[in-house]
């Protein structure tokens, strides 16, 4: 008898390349339903990005990679100058689909890097290329998170408790997660965590993500309501916040799931230090500020009816519902990245970090 499958055993986001298809799990089905979608219309993959059926941010930029690759591979062009604007405007369309997490662009970018480093190729020799850039990209996230693992893991001891806010785990990444990389690879070493977790409204990405894929793995975790967090702290039951982030400006601020900024406020009032799990692909030197971020907003139906049987607020009612909130640098204990922790102050840190990324680059070479 075959035994039966958990949502860990599957990717969260991969590449039918004889379908010609970007395969993901439907996480708006999540945890009640086990849906793998099949997607290769570039519509359906741009949806699937704004519906969050694919999300987090190094989870959207995967799936980006992926997605301009089979855009590139249905062009019909017999040279480079037919080929690129179509390219083009494949590249433009799905990164469109959500403005804050800067992995969508970082990913489509490097895409268009690529493909313009080889534009002297035969157009079917560049399109395996972008397939090869496309996995590597994918392949990079696993070991980034799994460094980020290490490097989070060195803040911590066995039995301490860990908060974490939406889900920056297995669901949102390759493998590993980013916030939950340090709880995952700390179940490996026995250190016994305590982790709570946020619901995480309006979307619930907490309880319907991370409760729910820590659970599966056997972790001890428990749900608590977003409005939880100063009860447990306050209990001293948490000794450290781990979250995920969408953009990390030049200078520390960052903007993650809405409500980050509340844990952080009262973090701070308990003094339990946040850390903020971050691929260097998510940090955004160019963005000065967290001033200058984009924040998405999105339906008001996310708050008033959606989870619910009936509408669960006055018809007509003014909404305020963005999806991202920025946390101020000054709130945060350190930024874990895959090549060390940057500390305050960030503008310098966060451009040692990306030295030290370059040399390991060079060095590779
Ligand atoms: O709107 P979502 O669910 O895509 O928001 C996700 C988050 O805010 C995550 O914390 C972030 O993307 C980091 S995922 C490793």
């Amino acid at each position: 008898m075959s035994e039966k499958k958990s949502v860990m055993d599957y990717e969260t986001v991969a590449l039918d390349e004889k379908k010609g298809a970007l395969v993901i799990i439907d996480q708006t089905k999540l945890p009640y339903k086990m849906e793998l979608l099949e997607l290769t219309r570039q519509e359906d993959i741009w949806n699937a990005i704004y519906l969050l059926k694919v999300r987090g941010a190094p989870a959207i930029g995967v799936a980006a990679a992926m997605g301009i690759y089979l855009a590139a591979r249905e062009i019909q062009a017999d040279t480079w100058e037919e080929f690129y604007p179509q390219f083009t405007k494949a590249k433009e369309y799905l990164d469109s689909a959500r403005p804050t997490a800067v992995n969508l662009s970082w990913a489509l970018n490097r895409m268009d890097d690529v493909c313009r480093a080889n534009k002297d190729k035969p157009l079917h020799e560049l399109k395996g290329i972008l397939y090869d850039a496309a996995m590597e990209i994918r392949n990079e996230d696993v070991w980034v998170c799994k460094s980020i693992g290490e490097y989070g893991l060195s803040l911590v001891k066995p039995g301490d408790g860990l908060l974490t806010h939406c889900n920056a785990g297995k669901l949102a990444t390759v493998k590993y997660g980013t916030a939950t990389a340090p709880m995952y690879l700390g179940q490996e070493r026995g250190y016994n965590f305590r982790i709570y977790a946020d619901e995480t409204r309006p979307l619930l990405q907490g309880a319907r993500l991370t409760a729910f894929e820590l659970y599966e793995s056997g972790l001890d975790v428990t749900l608590i309501c977003d409005n939880m967090s100063a009860t447990v702290m306050k209990n001293k039951w948490v000794d450290a916040v781990f979250v995920g982030c969408d953009r990390v400006a030049a200078n520390g601020d960052t903007a993650n799931k809405i409500g980050t900024s509340v844990v952080a406020t009262v973090a701070s009032r308990y003094h339990v230090p946040v850390y903020i799990c971050a691929p260097t692909s998510t940090i955004d030197l160019n963005t000065p500020t967290g001033d200058d971020i984009k924040i998405e907003q999105r339906s008001p139906e996310e708050i008033t009816t959606m989870w619910y049987k009936e509408r669960m607020a006055p018809e007509g009612v003014k909404v305020f519902n963005p999806c991202f909130d920025v946390t101020d640098n000054d709130l945060i204990a350190g930024i874990v990245t895959e090549y060390g922790i940057a500390r305050a102050p960030y503008t310098e840190s966060l451009k040692e970090i990306f030295a030290k990324k370059e040399a390991a680059r060079n060095a590779a070479f």
